[in-house]
C-alpha cells in the first residue's frame, strides 16, 4: 500500500492495513533506536510544534524526542504562557504557528474533535495527541505495538481493558485498533463507567472482575479520568479499589503469563498497587519506550516517508550513519 494520509486524527478511520503499516514502520525505527547512532534526517528542515493545551509527560516528551531523532526543529508551545490566555482562538493560534512555518502540529486538547477541526483549516500535518474523551491514537498504536512485541500476535489475543472506559480516549483508540486487527476485547469496570453500549462496537462488557481477567492474555489498566467526569460516577475511590483495583492476590484469578499494561499516569493504590505495577508481568515502561518508535513512524509516514521494506533497504542504515557522522564531526569542530 501507499501512505496517503496528511494527518493522524484517530484509529477509527484507519484500515487494518494502515495500522499494520504504522506498526511495521515503528519496528524499523525501534531497531534504529537500538544502534549507537540513532538519528536519521527524514525531517531535516521541517518544524514540529507540540501544541499541548492539556498536561502531558509521556506523549509530549516522546513526540519531541521523535522529532529530534528525525532531525526536525521542535517547538514546545506552553498554553499557560500563550495568547490563548488572552482570548485568542485555537484556530488563530494554529494559523499563526503555520505562518511561522510549522510543518507539523501535534495537538492535545480537552475538546473532542479539536485535531479534526485543525486538519480542515491547516495545510500543516495535524497529529492527535489526545482529544477529550474521544481518541489518543498514538497511545492505542504503542499499546498494540507492545502487545505484538510481547505476545507475537494480535489476531485472537484476549485483551481486557479495565477501569474508566466511558471517559477514556485511550480505551477508544485501543478498541478500534484491536478489533480491526482481530483481537477479542473485554471491557470491565463499574456499570456507570462501562455501559453496555460498547457491545455495539464488538466488545464483551462485564462488571465482574474475575470474569474479565480469568482468560485474559493482556490486562490494560486505566486511571479514573476525574478531569473529564462531570458528576460522581461511583461512591468513592476506596470502593472502586476494593472492587476493581488490581493487586497480587486478585491477579491470581488471571493466567500466570498475563501482561499488565497501563498508559500512565498511574494512580498507585487505586487502579493498581505498586507490587503489580512494578512486577515481572508489567510492561508499563516498555510501553513508554515503544511510544518513541511509534511516534517517529507517524511523523515519518505523514511526511511521505517510504514504507517499511523500502525504509529498511534504502534509508535506515546508510542515512542514519551518514547524519550521525556529520553531527559527530560538527560537534568535534
Ligand atoms: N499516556 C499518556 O498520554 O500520558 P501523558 O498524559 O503523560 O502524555
Amino acid at each position: 500500500m501507499t501512505w496517503t494520509r496528511k494527518d493522524l486524527l484517530d484509529l477509527q478511520s484507519l484500515s487494518a492495513e494502515e495500522i499494520s503499516t504504522i506498526l511495521d514502520t515503528a519496528r524499523v525505527f525501534k531497531d534504529i533506536g537500538a544502534r549507537p547512532r540513532k538519528v536519521m534526517p527524514a525531517l531535516r528542515g521541517k518544524t514540529v510544534v507540540n501544541l499541548f493545551v492539556e498536561p502531558s509527560t509521556r506523549t509530549r516528551i516522546s513526540f519531541e524526542l521523535a522529532a529530534l531523532r528525525l532531525a526536525a526543529d521542535v517547538i514546545n508551545f506552553t498554553a499557560e504562557a500563550s495568547s490563548l490566555r488572552k482570548g485568542e482562538t485555537l484556530k488563530d493560534t494554529a494559523r499563526n504557528l503555520e505562518a511561522l512555518n510549522a510543518d507539523f502540529i501535534v495537538i492535545r486538547h480537552s475538546a473532542a474533535g479539536a485535531p479534526h477541526f485543525l486538519s480542515r483549516v491547516l495545510k500543516a500535518h495535524v497529529i492527535n495527541a489526545g482529544d477529550g474523551a474521544h481518541e489518543h491514537p498514538t497511545q492505542g498504536l504503542l499499546d498494540v505495538f507492545t502487545m505484538l512485541e510481547e505476545k507475537k500476535r494480535i489476531a485472537g489475543l484476549r485483551v481486557t481493558i479495565l477501569g474508566d472506559i466511558l471517559y477514556s480516549r485511550v480505551a477508544r483508540s485501543n478498541i478500534w485498533a484491536l478489533l480491526k486487527l482481530g483481537a477479542h476485547v473485554t471491557l470491565c469496570g463499574p456499570p456507570t463507567l462501562v455501559p453496555h453500549t460498547f457491545e455495539d462496537l464488538g466488545c464483551r462488557v462485564t462488571h465482574d472482575l474475575e470474569t474479565a481477567i480469568k482468560d485474559a492474555d493482556v490486562i490494560n489498566l486505566l486511571r479514573i479520568q476525574h478531569e473529564r467526569q462531570r458528576k460522581t460516577m461511583f461512591p468513592g475511590l476506596g470502593e472502586y479499589t476494593s472492587l476493581f483495583g488490581i493487586n497480587r492476590a486478585r491477579l491470581k484469578a488471571a493466567p500466570p503469563d498475563v501482561l499488565i499494561m497501563h498508559p500512565g499516569p498511574i494512580n498507585r493504590g487505586v487502579e493498581v498497587d505498586s507490587e503489580v505495577a512494578d512486577g515481572s508481568q508489567s510492561v508499563i515502561l516498555k510501553q513508554v519506550t515503544n511510544g518513541l518508535a511509534v511516534r517517529m513512524a507517524i511523523l515519518y509516514l505523514v511526511n511521505g516517508g517510504k514504507l517499511p521494506q523500502e525504509l529498511i533497504e534504502t534509508d535506515a542504515g546508510r542515512t542514519s550513519d551518514a547524519v550521525n557522522s556529520q553531527q559527530a564531526t560538527a560537534t568535534a569542530e
